[in-house]
């Protein structure tokens, strides 16, 4: 949503600057914005973290990230120079006041040095129980005084239930504006997702058929091939309704189902995704288990190689009840959406990396054909392929060429793939967005605690009664039994992923 170069000074500082976040997101994202000329002239990063470096030794180690997770690569020498200058580390304890100090008198000598106040932006990239801290600390030694100027962007897990994020948000607002506030979703940032905005609301022609009369049912899959590599420690107490579903899976149905904004503007949006949380039905504890489904993977086998079940990770439970799979079928009580199911799964060890929004229309009113011809009469399908295919697919029915006059399912397709190595990531999107103060893209304290109350009842019931089949889906399928069994009673079944194999061996040629 950015809107040219940053024009103001700006120093960002990362709590968490050794952390993996900001080698293998953060820098990245900020290097590929300085070569594309979106940073201002007078930019400076400050990492703070535990670790004893200096700046060299911390300026090499982000390097290292670079040349390992960058979209634009190994750095060029002559890129490279320039933009590390920008960058500094302060070894500090989250928990001193002396470490605020310090860095206080960092912020002041930039300032100084610059002959302006430059604008702040702190990025919290540290556990949920250092927030506290952080946030009492900055306002102790006023480093977070002026409103217009400082911001602060704060990573999730935002909160582990409705009540931990309301303390949260309390505990933030009571010291900053909420202007001042950027809680991230990176999801928010990709592109794919951004142009479902464009998709809908810069075109005609979908959105007035964009409700319960055109159409039968919407998916939403976020599907991984990656366990939970070395978070397992983190992800025994989230799960994939915390971890996923809570966030980037909502804030994709949003996007799909919300009214047309007045105004591009971020309040507008924002007050726009609310009212879809607040539409969805929410769940009696009795009722959990007709609309939610939840799985734990198995040993199993994941491209040739035999990997371990969840409960052999390293950090978990070997008697773990914290689910790795999840999906549910929500409903929307408003005008547009009545009896539509949204179905939202995701999963880590499925078959496929593959995330997508499919929007399934309802089948022709009346058949014209001979039932002999219309066998392959499939309903329209709109697939809007999140990553790694970047596309948008509309699948309709048409003549196959031919003296007989015989159906057969074609597809439209619209390739963002072709511009994939110039999109930018997630996090430059974002990061360049909170530093020129656009928190479309982020959320409100509103849509975070709406997004934990519509889980609420599921996290209950998951929370206190174990699963008693888990595990229940080897790593390297496309997850458990009954999450067929959940949508088949409305008689739909899983769109399979449209990842379309012939059309990457012609790109690849
Ligand atoms: C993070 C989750 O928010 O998103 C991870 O904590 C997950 O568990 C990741 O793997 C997925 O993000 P992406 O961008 O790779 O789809």
């Amino acid at each position: 949503m950015s809107s040219g170069k940053v024009a103001v000074p700006t120093i960002i500082i990362i709590f968490g600057g050794t952390g993996d976040l900001t080698k293998r997101k953060l820098v990245p994202a900020f290097y590929n914005l300085f070569l594309e000329g979106w940073l201002p002239d007078k930019f400076a990063l400050i990492g703070l973290g535990r670790s004893r470096f200096n700046h060299e030794e911390y300026r090499a180690h982000l390097q290292e990230g670079l040349e390992e997770f960058s979209r634009s690569g190994k750095p060029a020498e002559d890129k490279w120079q320039p933009f590390q200058s920008t960058i500094t580390y302060l070894q500090s304890d989250i928990n001193k006041q002396e470490s605020y100090q310090q860095l206080s008198e960092q912020l002041e000598a930039l300032d100084n040095s610059w002959g302006v106040r430059a604008n702040r932006l702190f990025y919290l990239s540290v556990a949920p129980q250092f927030i506290e801290a952080v946030t009492v600390n900055l306002s102790r030694c006023s480093m977070i005084n002026d409103p217009e100027k400082d911001r602060i962007i704060v990573e999730k897990p935002f909160g582990k239930d409705l009540e931990t994020a309301r303390k949260l948000n309390k505990l933030l607002t009571s010291t900053f504006q909420e202007s001042q506030i950027y809680r991230i979703d990176h999801y928010l940032g990709k592109e794919t997702v951004q142009n479902i905005l464009a998709f809908r609301f810069a075109n005609a022609l979908f959105e007035p058929i964009w409700n319960r009369n055109y159409i039968d049912f919407v998916q939403i899959t976020v599907a991984e091939q990656v366990g939970v590599e070395d978070r397992g420690g983190y992800y025994e107490g989230a799960g994939a309704l915390r971890d996923m579903i809570q966030n980037h899976l909502l804030q994709l149905l949003c996007m799909v189902a919300m009214e047309p904004p007045v105004s591009f503007e971020a309040e507008e949006i924002r007050n726009k995704k609310v009212d879809v949380l607040q539409a969805v039905r929410r769940f009696k504890h009795e009722d959990v288990n007709k609309y939610a489904v939840r799985g734990q993977y198995g040993p199993g086998w994941m491209k040739g190689e035999k990997v371990p079940g969840y409960r052999e990770e390293e950090g978990v439970d070997p008697s773990s009840n914290t689910e790795t799979y999840a999906a549910i079928k929500f409903y929307l009580d408003n005008w547009r959406w009545h009896g539509v199911p949204f179905y939202l799964r995701t999963g880590k060890r499925l078959q496929e990396k593959t995330s997508s929004v499919t929007v399934q229309f309802r089948p022709v009113p009346h058949l014209t054909f001979p039932s002999a011809l219309s066998e392959n009469l499939l309903p329209n399908r709109l697939t809007i392929n999140i990553q790694p295919q970047m596309d948008i697919r509309l699948r309709f029915t048409a003549k196959r060429p031919g003296l007989e006059m015989s159906l057969r399912p074609a597809e439209m397709v619209f390739d963002f793939d072709d511009h994939a190595n110039q999109s930018p990531e997630a996090y430059e999107t974002l990061l360049l967005d909170a530093m020129q103060g656009d928190a479309t893209l982020f959320m409100r304290a509103d849509q975070v605690e709406v997004a934990w109350d519509v889980i609420t009842p599921i996290l209950e019931i998951w929370d206190s009664r174990p699963s008693l089949e888990f595990p229940n889906y080897p790593a390297g399928l496309w997850g458990p039994e009954n999450a067929e069994a959940l949508i088949a009673r409305e008689g739909h079944t899983w769109a399979v992923s449209t990842y379309n194999k012939k059309t990457q061996k012609e790109k690849q040629k």
